[in-house]
């Protein structure tokens, strides 16, 4: 399975942390939304699309990645990590995944760092995350989601 991840990571890098671990499960390939001006997801078996929780939300790059640049009926999956209060989640990229008629083949969230306005003041929260255990959890998502991908792919 030939997989791309279009991601936004800034806080502390918490999201591409847990992308890293996913993609070490083999043929990913990680693309930062904001920095490349058009991408091509044709080729690939699946595209994940992958955000830390900013207001509640996925980043608005990666939902304007994913309405631009998301083909019609392309499997995809979700991945996210938040401070304290995941919000919508990733409700916003389901709804422009359900809109082009992409299946979801699963999402994965853990905990992230999160030193954002006042949390700054008491060292930050979620401290630590993603640990160890939030990476092999990670990894044995995409291993589960590839497992599934591609038990479909031959039925
Ligand atoms: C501007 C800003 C807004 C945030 N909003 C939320 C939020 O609404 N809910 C939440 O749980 N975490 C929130 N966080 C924490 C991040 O979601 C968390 O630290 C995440 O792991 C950051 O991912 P990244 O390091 O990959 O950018 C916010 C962080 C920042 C900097």
């Amino acid at each position: 399975m030939k997989t791309a991840i279009c991601y936004y990571s800034r806080h502390h890098g918490n999201t591409r942390k847990v992308l890293t671990a996913m993609a070490g499960e083999g043929n990913v390939d990680l693309i930062d939304v904001t920095a490349c001006q058009a991408v091509c997801l044709e080729d690939y078996d699946c595209v994940g699309f992958a955000s830390g929780i900013y207001g509640f939300e996925f980043q608005k790059a990666v939902l304007n990645a994913a309405r631009q640049y998301l083909p019609q009926g392309k499997p995809v999956f979700f991945v996210y990590t938040y401070g304290g209060a995941k919000g919508h989640g990733a409700q916003s990229i389901a709804e422009i995944a359900r809109e082009k008629g992409c299946p979801v083949l699963g999402e994965f969230s853990c905990k992230g760092y999160d030193t954002f306005g006042p949390f700054k003041l008491v060292g930050g929260i979620a401290k630590g995350h993603p640990n160890e255990r939030d990476l092999e959890q990670a990894r044995r998502f995409y291993r589960e989601l590839k497992n599934t991908y591609e038990r479909g792919a031959k039925t």
